[in-house]
């Protein structure tokens, strides 16, 4: 087993109480959670509108936690500086998004790592592809990575349709996680959307070492025991993959 990969549990805070956030934040935290996943939506990159970098900046000083900012915004790199100086731990951001080629995908990884230096922060920068989008796009990126993914800290494959919690796993993209986790045995790969107790077990199996989950967590009646299940899940399962 790689002792780089650890397994990471993340729930939404797109399934919190906002009136409440940091709180339930806390109490994730509290109870088992790694990092804290961000759902920042635009309502033009995807069919719904929640919160941005004010809120990001506000959790920031009422939680020590790692917050994981999942960018689902049409032009990432207007947002950049806004969220890095908010307080981002990493940002995920969509190939689809920019314009949804390789250019603009390392112009904003690029933006990520120069706002970095100019704030004085070390705010990851990952990519995420959507269900529709093939993964092999981000070869030529993850391939000058090199070993030590110092450019590219994770990527995401989506399990549904990014713009709403509650929506139904979609195996058919643990078909990516596998190409990705054969080809790069050392990198985060995380899977969102749909993640539950049951369909965790898929995600592990592919080689997914970093799970979001909304509603399978925070509907849970014992949300520790959830996370607990997901963690010894991917645990399980990263012997195999490496
Ligand atoms: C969907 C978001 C997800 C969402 C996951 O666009 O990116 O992070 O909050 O929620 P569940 O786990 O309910 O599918
Ligand atoms: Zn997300």
């Amino acid at each position: 087993m790689s002792h780089k990969l650890a397994p990471i549990i993340c729930p939404s805070i797109l399934s919190a109480d906002f009136a409440t956030l940091a709180a339930d934040s806390n109490k994730m935290l509290e109870l088992g959670a790694t990092w804290l996943h961000v759902d920042v939506m635009d309502g033009h990159f995807v069919n719904n509108i929640t919160i941005g970098p004010p809120v990001v900046k506000s959790l920031r000083k009422h939680t020590k936690g790692f917050l994981d900012c999942h960018l689902m915004v049409s032009h990432p790199s207007k947002w950049i500086h806004d969220f890095i100086e908010a307080g981002a731990d990493n940002i995920t951001f969509h190939y689809e998004s920019e314009n949804g080629d390789l250019a603009s995908t390392q112009h904003v990884l690029s933006l990520i790592h120069e706002e970095n230096k100019k704030q004085g922060k070390d705010c990851k920068a990952s990519i995420v592809v959507k269900p529709k989008t093939p993964v092999d796009v981000l070869f030529p990126l993850l391939d000058v990575n090199s070993s030590s993914h110092e450019n590219i800290f994770m990527v995401l494959i989506m399990s549904v349709e990014p713009g709403f919690g509650g929506q139904a796993f979609m195996s058919d993209q643990m078909e990516k996680v596998r190409v990705l986790r054969e080809r790069y045995p050392s990198l985060n790969i995380q899977v969102d959307g749909g993640i539950t107790e049951e369909t965790v077990v898929e995600a592990a199996k592919a080689g997914a070492n970093v799970v979001v989950s909304g509603s399978a967590i925070f509907k849970s009646p014992n949300p520790q025991h959830t996370m607990r299940v997901m963690r010894e899940t991917i645990l399980q399962h990263l012997g195999n993959n490496q």
